[in-house]
């Protein structure tokens, strides 16, 4: 072997390692690593080629030059394997101060915007209007005793008039949740002396098979006045007047029909011009009248289980389906939708 092929073949050598050692120091992250594990010392990288050569030696240079090739390949290979464990380390470290500085507390979800549920809206609205009618809102349980939500409303057991509400019955006994508010007239005037003029909202629950327009729960209203020579003429004043003011039209009329409902006398459902047409539209079937509830005279017996005489007081009672109102007041067509959750239906209120 001659000295100067020697060591030429010793400087490839050590430019090769010098070479590979600077790249490496600046290696940042895996892919980086892998591309030059390749170059170097993959099946055709440079220390692959080096071996190449190897062969074409005299096997003087060959002993030489071989243990010296292995030398590089095994420091090389030591060498990625460190900087792989290095990075490893570094990435956890990384990691781990990410997760040491998240405050929960600062999270912020983007750009959604919270907004009252339209149940909230139509009760604020209602609320508002009777209260500058001069009415108490007053609040009853959900679930409520079977004597307050029929026996005083007039409607005995096994009185046929139990059917016409398809009620949940609960294993603890004489105890449902209300089929409707009506309950809160009675508890509104037992606690209470005439005059009296209350207004409650709130859920009701029936058995209802569920579909677009019915649910097993859903809301109404219920208004009451009790007082010396309460007539129907004050009935139709009233309901009239709220409703001219929760659609916000002067122009708004009443028609009543004669019904019945146990706890009053004469009884009658009412129904409303239709307040977003003058013609007919889908609204109102075409019909320019909307049912909006039932109402009637307070029952003497009704007035006399709520500790009332009816010698010297009436009163009226109008109830209505709120869930009912706030579907026609916002177009919305199918009932589920109110307490579906769904943040693209709610975010429009
Ligand atoms: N409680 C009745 C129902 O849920 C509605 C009703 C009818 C309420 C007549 C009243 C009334 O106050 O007078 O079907």
């Amino acid at each position: 072997m001659s000295p100067i092929n020697h060591s030429l073949q010793q400087t490839r050598l050590q430019e090769t390692l010098t070479n590979a050692f600077e790249r490496l120091a600046r290696i940042k992250n895996q892919t980086e690593l892998e591309a030059l594990r390749a170059e170097f010392i993959g099946r055709q990288g440079v220390l692959a080629r080096l071996m190449d050569e190897l062969k074409t030696l005299s096997l003087e240079e060959k002993r030489v030059q071989g243990p010296a090739l292995n030398e590089l390949k095994k420091t090389l290979t030591e060498a990625f394997t460190a900087k792989e464990v290095e990075l490893l380390q570094q990435l956890l470290e990384q990691k781990a101060a990410r997760a040491s500085s998240f405050d929960v507390t600062a999270y912020r979800p983007g750009s959604l915007q919270g907004s009252l549920h339209p149940a909230s809206h139509i009760i604020e609205e209602v609320e508002n209007i009777l209260i500058s009618m001069g009415y108490e809102i007053i609040d009853g349980p959900e679930i409520e005793r079977e004597e307050i939500n029929f026996e005083a409303l007039n409607i005995p057991k096994n009185h046929p008039a139990r059917d016409l509400q398809d009620t949940f019955w609960l294993t603890i006994p004489h105890l449902l949740p209300r089929t409707h508010t009506s309950s809160v007239q009675i508890r509104g005037m037992q606690q209470r002396q005439p005059p009296l003029a209350l207004a409650t909202t709130g859920r009701c629950y029936r058995q209802e098979a569920t579909d677009a327009s019915h649910d097993f729960v859903f809301m109404q209203c219920e208004i009451l006045l009790v007082d010396k020579k309460i007539s129907l003429a004050n009935l139709f004043a009233t309901a009239k007047l709220f409703l001219q003011g929760l659609f916000k039209q002067e122009k708004l009329e009443l028609r009543i029909r004669p019904s019945y409902f146990p706890f009053v006398e004469p009884g009658l459902e009412m129904d409303m011009s239709c307040p977003f047409c003058s013609t007919g539209c889908s609204v109102c079937k075409k019909s320019r009248w909307i049912e909006i509830g039932g109402a009637g005279l307070i029952h003497p017996h009704v007035l006399k289980a709520s500790g009332i005489n009816p010698e010297e007081y009436s009163g009226f009672a109008f109830g209505f389906g709120l869930t009912r109102l706030i579907m026609l007041k916002y177009g919305i067509d199918d009932i589920r939708h109110l307490h579906s959750s769904k943040v693209d239906f709610l975010k429009q209120f």
